[in-house]
């Protein structure tokens, strides 16, 4: 979709369809509307929808009157969310050039990349293996409309947008692919390929040498599969900087996860190929902040296995040593995310990360807790944690943040290792995130469980249903308004 940004006053915009924003309130009188204002038909509820044909007094084919809400609880998430709903709308209908006029109280920059993030993420559908090209309608061109809007600032915020949107559904692909299209070493290829077209150093950690760093506890998850492990290593280096920072970024790669010989229930297990959601996140936001170009440095590490049952495949009560010489006794097969992100983050340490945050589909516990609504972080450090929850509000990504008590430790306790890979039925989410916390040391460290948020079982208006590519605007946003203190 090409996207434009266009100062003519709105009338004289040249499009299939223009959408024009109505507020609760507000009565809209303009494009022939007041006879469905009066008849309540347009009353400007949020994401709301009504489409006039030949509308009198602008140059477009068609005006979409998009209810916005209540003005003063409008924001650039719920653009995002109204800029989507129009442009499925109006897809399904087959127009292909659209347009959005920028309502004049809600023209800065945050809006005009919202509204363009909206559009570019609500056009996403998962339906790359339909092979009925009648089914598939696509929106060639959005437009932007700020009339009289002037300076750069308008032209990089809808830029900085594109980026944004395009990067999340760089993930949103990944993570809709299925299992046996996209191994590990797929993944590695799909890191690959997206590192050289954006001028990203990519390194990809084989086996070999995975068994001389140590890393028992990504291993014994591995073993199990035929398909080889990769840990996949992306670095953005900043071509000049004086930051002393440098942002691990580590997402767990399960492209598979059967539960192993913990097997999981048969009902729902299809879904589990969006385990690695929490990789493929971070390939997205390594993908934006190439082109974004922060100060800070900033490293991703995707340890990708499938997690499979099978003659070679680890068994509860095996004891595994982890990178860190820590030994864990797997006590749960279907407890993997946790145990190949152990190693990971210790790598990321020892590559020289100064601030982690790891992103993983790591508990059903973090489903019952938060719902499908909220991202759980956990910190071990009060300040990174205020940065990604700041991050996160930016970029109306919703994040909750949970307890990450030591006393909770107690839980994880093996009678024959110095830990065990579960801790019991009850705090499940917290339980996998103290475990995570032994192997982040003392390194400023954010863990976000995306579980419950990574994919939406249901279709909402401005999205398909499938993978949301959650938290990838967060992250980004961490990485390009990173200060130092
Ligand atoms: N990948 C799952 C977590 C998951 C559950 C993701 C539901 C998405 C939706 C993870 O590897 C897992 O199986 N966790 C277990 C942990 C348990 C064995 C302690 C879980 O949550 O049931
Ligand atoms: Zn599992
Ligand atoms: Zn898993």
């Amino acid at each position: 979709m090409r996207i434009t940004l266009e100062r003519q006053p709105l009338e004289q915009i040249e499009t299939g369809a223009l959408i024009v924003l109505v507020f609760e309130g507000r009565k809209e009188t303009r494009f022939g509307a007041g006879d469905l204002t009066d008849a309540g038909e347009v009353a400007g509820k949020s994401l709301e929808l009504t489409l006039l044909h030949r509308p009198p007094g602008v140059a477009a084919t068609r005006v979409l009157l998009a209810g916005a809400g209540k003005p003063e609880k409008f924001d650039p998430a719920e653009l995002r969310r109204v800029a989507g709903a129009a442009v499925r709308h109006l897809k399904s209908k087959s127009v292909k050039q659209i347009a959005l006029a920028l309502d004049p109280e809600h023209a800065g920059g945050e809006y005009a990349a919202a509204a363009v993030e909206g559009a570019i993420l609500g056009e996403f559908e998962p339906d790359r293996y339909k092979t009925d090209a009648g089914d598939k309608k696509s929106v060639e061109a959005f437009a932007v409309v700020a009339a009289g809007g002037t300076g750069p600032a308008l032209d990089e915020a809808v830029t900085r947008g594109r980026i944004l949107a395009e990067a999340q559904n760089f993930t949103r692909g990944l993570v809709n692919e299925p299992a046996n299209r996209l191994t590990p070493s797929k993944v590695a290829e799909a890191a690959q390929e997206m590192a050289s077209e954006y001028q990203l150093e990519c390194e990809v950690l084989e086996r070999r040498q995975m068994e001389k760093l140590g890393m028992g506890a990504l291993l014994g998850v591995a073993q199990g599969s035929a398909e080889p492990p990769a840990l996949i290593v992306v670095r953005y280096r900043p071509a000049q900087t004086e930051s002393k920072a440098h942002l691990g970024l580590v997402g767990k790669g399960v492209t598979f996860d059967t539960g192993g010989i913990s097997i999981k229930p048969a009902d729902g297990m299809e879904k589990m190929k969006y385990d690695m959601a929490g990789g493929a996140a971070m390939l997205g936001a390594m993908r934006a902040i190439a082109q974004l170009k922060p100060a800070i440095p900033v490293t991703a590490f995707i340890p990708c296995v499938e997690n499979m049952p099978g003659s070679r495949a680890q068994r509860p009560g095996d004891i595994v040593t982890a990178m860190s010489g820590k030994t864990i006794e797997v006590i749960n097969t279907d407890a993997e995310g946790r145990l190949i992100l152990a190693d990971a983050l210790t790598y990321a340490r020892q590559q020289g990360c100064t601030h982690l945050v790891d992103a993983a589909t790591l508990t059903g516990a973090i489903v019952v807790a938060l719902g499908h609504l909220n991202v759980g972080l956990f910190a071990n450090d009060e300040a990174m944690r205020d940065r990604v929850l700041q991050a996160a509000k930016a970029e109306g990504e919703r994040v909750w943040p949970m307890p990450l008590e030591d006393d909770y430790k107690e839980y994880l306790k093996s009678a024959f290792a110095d830990l065990a890979n579960v801790g019991g039925r009850w705090g499940g989410a917290i339980t996998a995130a103290i475990f995570l916390k032994e192997f982040a040391g003392d390194t400023p460290w954010v863990h976000l469980d995306i579980a419950g948020t990574a994919w939406l079982d249901e279709c909402k208006p401005f999205l398909a249903k499938g993978p949301s590519g959650v938290p990838v605007r967060t992250l980004v946003r961490l990485a390009t308004e990173w200060k130092e203190t």
